[in-house]
């Protein structure tokens, strides 16, 4: 989709559709761009609010054709409720469900009247842009074309500074492309996405974004000695890669460092998991994905920061040279785990690519994985679970996330969860029981960090959606791409500001 901006007043814009937000208030057609439409379509959208059809409540979406009064042939009102409960967020969501709205009545270009008030006309132009592009994704390259298929293939950002309109829209579309990349590599079968593929695509991503690419093959993983990542790969026919991507824009600072699990598909091990939507378990890659989709968007938005990407990417499968329960396993910085559940195998491979992050000085530490169904049960598909050894680096996450429209929630690392991990023969066991398995999960990625201020980030309930809401639709939901965008952004600017 090709975004544009405008400083003509929306009244004038062509395309086959407006999009014009609408609070929901006593005056709402007595100012701005409602009252100039209204006034245009000779008080058209009056009577409807006289009768009760236009309300702008959110949610609300009213199709009005303009009869030829205005260039555009149909203005889609899309309520955006309560003006104390307007956010970013709320603009960003309305804007998804409006753009969708507006496809699915066959419009291939759109005009929006960026709605602003009391926002900085930058910031609304980019939530409106993050909007656009997130909600109109979709992820069908293996469904053959169907007749009616509309798509939209451009978008004009109305508004009064297109200045600022320029410099928010630029962000907004480097931040949902990379999320909407992340949804591609994490919607991608795993006949298809193997690891080989996985690296295949980080390579290219970032050669595109102007990223350094390293792969380390298996051979070269053993060497430093990932014992625990291998032990994994070994169910597999298909050869893991260490993906490891470097941008660097900000001199000889240290690192940040991310993260990210890379199960190409997690069929449990040995420890097999019951059939019942195992098909999900394609989708054990969006760590990776993640992490390898943000540090292409920090390079694009040429951050002054160092930030290193870190992915171990394998296959979770109970071949005849899998571990097995029992099995104990060496991690590079030379702890030893025994393997009670191959299922928890996400644990064995973020062990070793965090204790490489940690050798390599990288620094705060961030990893993100579909790490535990605990941590799904406990917040549900609304928020990512967040543990730490740092509070205020959490907070930092925390408030990233805020500002993407993505909720996360810290649980706590009592000293007491160690010992449900304490294992007799090994330094530690790779599961803690039924109790706080997120958490026990999270101690045992603790191990591994050295002293470094570490988050971790687990997502298993929410990076993927079986619903078609604001920004998402079904499938992957491109999380927490753009929380971890807007903490490499935060920390740029707080480094150039002294
Ligand atoms: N990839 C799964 C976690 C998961 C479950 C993600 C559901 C998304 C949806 C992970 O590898 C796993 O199997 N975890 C086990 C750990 C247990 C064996 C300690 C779990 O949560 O059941
Ligand atoms: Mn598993
Ligand atoms: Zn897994």
């Amino acid at each position: 989709m090709d975004l544009r901006t405008s400083s003509e007043p929306a009244s004038a814009a062509s395309g086959a559709s407006l999009i014009v937000f609408l609070p929901k208030a006593d005056d709402f057609l007595s100012a701005g761009v409602p009252q100039e439409i209204d006034q245009a379509l000779d008080g058209a959208l009056t009577s409807l609010a006289a009768d009760g059809e236009l309300t702008g409540k959110q949610g609300e979406m009213i199709v009005v054709h303009s009869f030829g009064k205005i260039p555009t042939k149909r203005i889609v009102l899309a309520g955006l409720g309560a003006p104390e409960k307007f956010s970013l967020d709320v603009l960003r969501s309305t804007a998804a469900s409006a753009a969708r709205r507006a496809r699915s009545i066959g419009s291939g270009e759109l005009a929006v009247a960026v709605q602003q008030e009391p926002l900085a006309e930058a910031d609304a132009a980019q939530a409106v842009a993050e909007g656009l592009i997130l909600g109109l994704y979709r992820f069908d390259r293996h469904l053959s074309p169907p007749d009616d298929q509309h798509d939209v293939d451009a978008a004009t950002l109305h508004g009064a500074d297109t200045e600022a309109l320029e410099r928010g829209m630029e962000i907004g579309v480097i931040l949902a492309e990379a999320a909407n990349f992340c949804r591609d590599l994490a919607n991608e079968p795993s006949n298809i996405l193997t690891p080989t593929e996985l690296a295949a695509r980080a390579a290219q991503w970032g050669q595109d974004s102007g990223v350094e690419v390293e792969i380390l093959e298996e051979a070269e993983i053993a060497e430093i000695g990932m014992g625990s990542f291998l032990g994994v790969a070994k169910g597999s026919n298909e050869p893991a890669k260490l993906i490891v991507l470097r941008y660097q824009g900000g001199g000889s600072e240290p690192a940040i460092g991310l993260v990210g699990k890379g199960i190409t598909f997690d069929t449990g091990g040995i420890s097999i998991k019951p059939a019942a939507n195992m098909e999900a378990m394609k989708q054990d890659m969006s760590g990776a994905a993640a992490v390898i989709a943000a540090i292409g968007a920090v390079a694009r938005l040429k951050l002054p920061v160092n930030v290193t990407a870190i992915a171990p990417a394998t296959e979770n499968m109970p071949g005849g040279s899998a571990i097995k329960p029992g099995d104990v396993l060496t991690a590079m910085n030379g702890k030893t785990i025994e393997v009670i559940n191959t299922d928890a195998e996400g644990r064995l491979i973020l062990a070793d690519a965090l204790a490489y992050a940690d050798q390599l000085g990288l620094t705060p530490l961030i990893d993100v994985a579909t790490l535990t169904g605990a941590c799904a049960v406990a917040l549900g598909n609304v928020a990512t679970g967040v543990m730490t050894n740092d509070d205020d680096l959490a907070q930092e996450v925390i408030e990233a996330g805020t500002r993407a429209g993505e909720k996360l929630w810290q649980l706590p690392m009592y000293e007491e969860y160690e010992e449900q991990i304490k294992s007799n023969v090994a330094d530690v066991k790779n599961t803690g029981g039924r109790l706080a398995g997120a958490q026990t999960a999270a101690k045992l990625l603790a191990m591994f960090v050295g002293d470094r201020p570490w988050a971790h980030l687990d997502m298993a309930g929410t990076d993927d959606s079986d619903k078609v809401k604001g920004i998402l639709v079904k499938g992957a939901t491109g999380t927490p791409v753009r929380t971890l965008i807007n903490f490499v952004r935060a920390r740029a600017e707080r480094r150039s500001s002294g």
